[in-house]
């Protein structure tokens, strides 16, 4: 048999699909499964958006342009002007979702061995991604205790090697649903200059941000050279199949390898691009409503958690995602637990264990990443059901107490 590539074999599996196959035995069994472990929204395509595609009356499905649609790349350098970012449309290319975005970015800043600082927990494609070009990531940890606060630049600048090109953040951040101000931010662009390296920044949660406001780095004036933005439509307009997203810099030697990268790809989506346009020209006031409605269940999950004994949470300022800690000692096997021995009234409760978040393992092993995209209802019951399986696991695999959980051997 011919062999294959080990660097391949190396990139891991995603975190939140691996229970699935658990997930569809328990389906067939007939339970019930409120689904908390995936970033889908659940709140509808605007509808103005979705009539935008249907009356599309093209008879050939054509490639377009590699670097997007020219109305589309117009629109978005339009909707950037409320974050005071000064964009032209050539500043915007236009990929297949954020995750087509993510990668591009890392081809084109870094070569093979070369090093990129991330803040952890982080999302857990960045890995993968990163592995596919054989780049390391230097994970910088973060931990619950401090709210996932982003440590002072000296932390990042002791991380720093001849190899590395880039920090790469997640703001607002998946899983941590955290959100980094503007002197935060200012002071990384102060670092990144210093040692000439990039600062990428996904923002693909940028419009869920509750009470404090949101700072892009785009609207940093000394950000030309040194600054990439990795955006999407997927969340914002609940549209993640669409397969829209952006890469946005001004970096022009950057450009012209993005440039290469869009042509070998040929060209973005058709009709996600249509449906995309639409969104920021006709959806009205679909951004503040979503908004609100994540912000109440924000509100109801973190009621809920704060109610269950020996669990860890804080309020999370942004995103739709909290990321607690359980009185257990490992969350990946309650989360399977869940979904192979446990049952409320025929519900259980998918949640995403929070190791597959990290670099290191141990940190997150009693963490999993809760996402609120259920209605409120559900949501409610959905925190009964895991407060039920606490107190159940607990009984079977150790004592269920704050802060000292004693477990009893499981496998
Ligand atoms: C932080 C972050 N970046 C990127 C992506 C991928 O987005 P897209 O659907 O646009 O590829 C996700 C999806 O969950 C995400 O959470």
């Amino acid at each position: 048999m011919p062999s294959h590539s080990k660097r391949g074999a190396e990139v891991p599996h995603s975190p939140i699909r691996s229970l699935l196959p658990y997930a569809k035995a328990a389906k067939a069994q007939g339970k019930h499964i409120f689904h908390l472990n995936i970033g889908q929204p659940d709140i509808e395509t605007p509808v103005e958006a979705l009539e935008a595609v249907h009356k599309s009356t093209g008879k050939i499905i054509s490639y377009g342009p590699s670097e997007g649609i020219p109305s589309l790349r117009e629109t978005v350098a339009g909707y950037y002007e409320k974050f005071d970012a000064n964009l032209t449309a050539n500043d915007i290319y236009v990929t297949t979702g954020a995750s087509e975005a993510i990668l591009f970015t890392l081809l084109a800043c870094c070569d093979p061995g070369d090093e990129v600082i991330i803040p952890e927990p982080f999302y857990a494609n960045y890995l993968g991604f990163a592995q596919m070009g054989a780049i390391h990531i230097v994970p910088l940890t973060t931990t619950l205790e401090t709210q996932f606060r982003l440590p002072e630049p000296e932390v990042f600048e002791q991380l720093i090697s001849p190899r590395t090109k880039a920090i790469f953040l997640c703001n607002p951040g998946n899983p941590t649903g955290q959100l980094y101000g503007h002197a935060e931010l200012q002071k990384l662009m102060k670092l990144v200059r210093k040692h000439d390296l990039f600062l990428i920044v996904d923002e693909v949660y940028r419009e869920f941000c509750y009470g404090k406001p949101f700072t892009s780095v785009l609207s940093f004036e000394e950000m030309e050279e040194n600054v990439i933005v990795i955006d999407s439509i997927s969340k914002v307009f609940s549209s993640c199949g669409a397969r829209v997203g952006y890469l946005i810099t001004k970096n022009r030697h950057l450009q012209r390898i993005v440039d290469k990268y869009a042509q070998l790809r040929l060209s973005p989506p058709y009709f996600g691009q249509l449906l995309a346009e639409a969104c920021y020209l006709h959806a009205g006031d679909y951004i503040e409503r979503a908004k609100a409605e994540y912000d109440r269940r924000r509100h109801v999950l973190y009621e809920g958690l704060s109610s269950i004994e020996g669990v860890e949470c804080y309020m999370p300022e942004a995103a739709f995602y909290n990321m607690a800690g359980l009185p257990v000692t490992d969350a990946a096997h309650f989360c399977k637990w869940l979904l192979t021995d446990f049952e409320l009234d025929g519900n259980t409760v998918m949640l995403a264990p929070g190791n597959g978040f990290y670099f290191h393992k141990e940190p997150g092993k009693n963490q999993v990443r809760i996402a609120y995209i259920l209605n409120e209802q559900d949501l409610r019951h959905a925190v009964e059901c895991l407060k039920e399986a606490l107190k159940r696991y607990s009984l079977i695999y150790g004592e269920y107490s704050t802060g000292k959980v004693v477990v009893r051997e499981w496998e």
